[in-house]
């Protein structure tokens, strides 16, 4: 029995994930579905952003769809950001975020690269205080060799197993030699154990200026979890838009489906937002932790052909644009 524990989220979340869920449940009738809830709204309703219960349901399942959580850009006491909490409980320490061309005008033909970010620790574990009575802000920024080695084996057994030929390091080890550096050096070492896949590394900076120049440079990017979150929103442009970026987190058992994407405050209960990034992260969840590759096709065919067509939503093109719950009725009829 396929179980999956859903949350919605914050904004777009409870759009887009219904929209996926329809999809998966058209494939998979017998589908066990939990839902659970996170956010900003239940952090409002509930004192949590990630209620206890909502973890619980998620180890029971073992799989996971999330939507996205809105986070706000000062301090509220109490609140975590949920998405980056969840990931680290789960732990799932890989998170998986492919940029491939899809038939729209705003992707880049011929762009295939895989950024693989370390989802665990780096600033994300949030170690943040002040000093000088606030005048100072305190972040700190952790690296461990576990952390980097378990990552790193699984970029390099995912490049295997998916005939990828390269993996690309990204560190600014140049400025910081003892976390930055630590990761370079053991992802190195862990390479080192993988002949048949060349690797080499960059500076982020430099990382981000090839990302803009020349993305088809890229096959898979191997990066601490602050540089994987920016690079991958920047590759995630020429895979044609956030609205198409998908993501899986992976880990020890428990897997999270997700969206590159926020919640999209900005264009939130209006049915207008691009449900392709959360439905090509439930053909990840088929293909790499289901182990069910002929439906993970069968959503990947549906979706480039609803697009191949010229159907799309706003974020692709205004003009005659469908609906979210439109889109995802063309996807459905070509399942
Ligand atoms: P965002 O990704 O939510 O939106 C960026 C831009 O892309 C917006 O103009 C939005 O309308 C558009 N967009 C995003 N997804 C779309 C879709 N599926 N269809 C059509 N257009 C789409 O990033 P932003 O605006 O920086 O953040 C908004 C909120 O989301 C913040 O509170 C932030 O903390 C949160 N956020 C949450 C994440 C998570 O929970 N995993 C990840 C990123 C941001
Ligand atoms: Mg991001």
């Amino acid at each position: 029995m396929v179980r999956l524990c859903v949350i919605e989220g914050d904004g777009i979340g409870h759009e887009v994930v219904p929209a996926a869920v329809q999809v998966l449940r058209a494939l998979l009738p017998d589908i066990e579905i939990e839902t659970a809830e996170a956010g900003m709204d239940t952090f409002i309703r509930t004192g949590s952003a990630l209620p206890e219960s909502t973890l619980e349901t998620a180890r029971a399942c073992g799989a996971v769809l999330f939507g996205a959580a809105q986070s706000p850009s000062y301090p509220v006491e109490g609140y975590f950001v949920p998405g980056v909490r969840l990931r680290q409980e789960l732990r799932c320490y890989a998170n998986l975020r492919p940029a491939r061309w899809l038939p729209v005008p705003t992707a880049k033909p011929d762009v295939d690269l895989l950024v693989v970010r370390e989802n665990t620790e780096d600033l994300y574990l949030q170690l943040e205080h002040t000093r000088d009575s606030g005048e100072t802000g305190v972040s700190e920024k952790i690296i461990t060799r576990a952390a980097t080695e378990r990552v790193a084996r699984r970029t390099f057994e995912m490049a295997m197993s998916h005939g990828r030929e390269k993996v690309t390091i990204v560190h600014k080890a140049s400025v910081l030699p003892q976390t930055d550096g630590l990761f370079r050096k053991v992802a190195f070492e862990v390479a080192k154990q993988y002949p048949e896949i060349e690797t080499d590394d960059l500076l982020v900076d430099t990382a981000a200026y090839w990302m803009v120049k020349d993305p088809l440079r890229f096959d898979v990017l191997l990066t601490p979890n602050l540089y994987g979150d920016i690079l991958s929103d920047m590759a995630a442009a020429w895979g044609g838009g956030l609205g198409l970026a998908p993501s899986l987190n992976i880990g020890d058992g428990v897997a999270m489906a997700e969206p590159v994407h926020g919640c999209a405050p900005d264009i939130a209960g209006r049915n207008v937002a691009n449900p392709t990034a959360c439905i090509m992260s439930v053909a990840l969840l088929l293909r790499l932790h289901w182990n069910m590759p002929e439906l993970a096709d069968r959503v990947e065919n549906a979706v480039r052909s609803v697009l191949h067509d010229g159907l799309h939503t706003a974020d692709i093109n205004h003009s005659a644009a469908l609906s979210t719950t439109d889109f995802t009725n063309e996807i459905i009829a070509r399942l």
